[in-house]
């Protein structure tokens, strides 16, 4: 097998890549929505906030056979390599997956990680795969759909007054785009309560908020393609920040919408915040984004407070994705 390294302007592997992850995805989880090149090319160039994975594209006799990423932060957990592996349906079970977990774990070690994890869908073959390679799984997550078609705009509008009425301390500030400058540290300072999602027996630390990484998830997600919607809680009297949603919107495809964080600060809870950020939200993507279809999300199955939130709100499974690690110390 030969393990080439490419970047998000080299268009033959790219493409050849976005071929195997489509390929993957019907045979793994044909609800997700297909890789498209634009989607790939900018998840390579930006990533999340900057810290694009490293992509490998794998050949054999010159056929593309699969594909994987290697995935490191200099912001936190450095003692960690997070890896992707997709093989093509029609070359598994042939010892791919394996050269190409051999070929990171080593990668990993030379770069002085001394952890390895890695996600798959809930599957046979991710967790017999990961356990020939010495990996546990240390947390689940469940994928959900919500079609805007057949969320009630009337039960919507119950739950935005029923969270109103509770949070009466605070107001709602929508916003698209970037954040203004002068809002970065108290949005950094807010949007940390992130970490207190939980991450069940991962081996990960919290992550580190600096005005910097909020600003470049903001531009990196813009540079993608996609449109960037926040609503955020601020109490009233104090002025502070106490909890926010974000939605992107995919320019390539604007039916499409992805769920990222909602967290409200802990001193803040309890007020029915999450319901009535989520609720707005909708509400406000109906008048700006009428084109929306779905809108996809991701919880720790172990987030009750979320997924409570995200049921009244009409969210549908979708798949269970399991993520594994292994210490690479001993
Ligand atoms: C999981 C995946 C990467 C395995 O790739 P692969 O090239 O088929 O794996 P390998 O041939 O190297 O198999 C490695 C081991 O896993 C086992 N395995 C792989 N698929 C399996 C399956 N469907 N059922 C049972 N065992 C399986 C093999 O038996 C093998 O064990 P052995 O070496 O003792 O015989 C591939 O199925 C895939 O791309 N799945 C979708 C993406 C994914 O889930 N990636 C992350 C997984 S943690």
């Amino acid at each position: 097998m030969e393990i080439t390294q490419f970047g998000p302007d080299d268009q033959v592997p790219l493409r050849a890549t976005v071929d195997v992850a489509n390929a993957a995805i019907g045979a793994d989880a044909p609800w997700s929505h297909p890789a498209t090149l634009t989607s790939y090319a900018g998840m390579l160039r930006h990533g999340w906030d900057g810290e694009p994975s490293v992509p490998f594209l794998a050949t054999v006799d010159g056929t593309p056979v699969a594909w994987a990423t290697y995935n490191t932060s200099e912001w936190d957990n450095t003692h960690l390599a997070w890896l992707g592996i997709e093989v093509h349906p029609a070359h598994r079970l042939r010892g791919h997956g394996s050269v190409l977990m051999d070929f990171l774990v080593d990668r990993a070690r030379s770069e002085g990680r001394t952890s390895v994890g890695i996600d798959g869908w809930d599957s046979d073959a991710a967790r017999a795969f990961a356990a020939r390679h010495g990996l546990e799984k240390k947390s689940q997550s469940l994928n959900r759909r919500q079609l805007l078609a057949d969320v009630d705009p009337d039960l919507v509008k119950t739950l935005w007054h029923g969270a109103a009425e509770l949070g009466s301390a605070y107001e709602l500030i929508r916003r698209s785009g970037l954040t203004l400058e002068r809002d970065l540290p108290a949005l950094t300072r807010m949007a940390s309560a992130i970490n207190d999602a939980p991450t069940d027996d991962l081996d990960i630390e919290d992550e580190v908020f600096t005005t910097e990484r909020t600003r470049n998830f903001e531009t990196c997600q813009l540079a993608r393609g996609f449109r960037l919607h926040r609503v955020v809680a601020r109490h009233r009297e104090s002025g502070e920040l106490a909890g926010h949603t974000v939605v992107l919107v995919e320019a390539e495809r604007p039916a499409i919408g992805h769920q990222e964080d909602t967290s409200v600060v802990r001193s803040h809870r309890g007020h029915r915040l999450g319901q009535w950020l989520k609720a707005d939200m909708l509400r406000w993507l109906g008048r700006i984004e009428p084109q929306l279809e779905t809108i996809d999300t991701w919880n720790a199955e172990s987030n009750d407070h979320m997924i409570e939130v995200n049921d009244r709100l009409g969210y549908r499974v979708l798949g269970r994705s399991l993520q594994f690690q292994r210490s690479l110390q001993g």
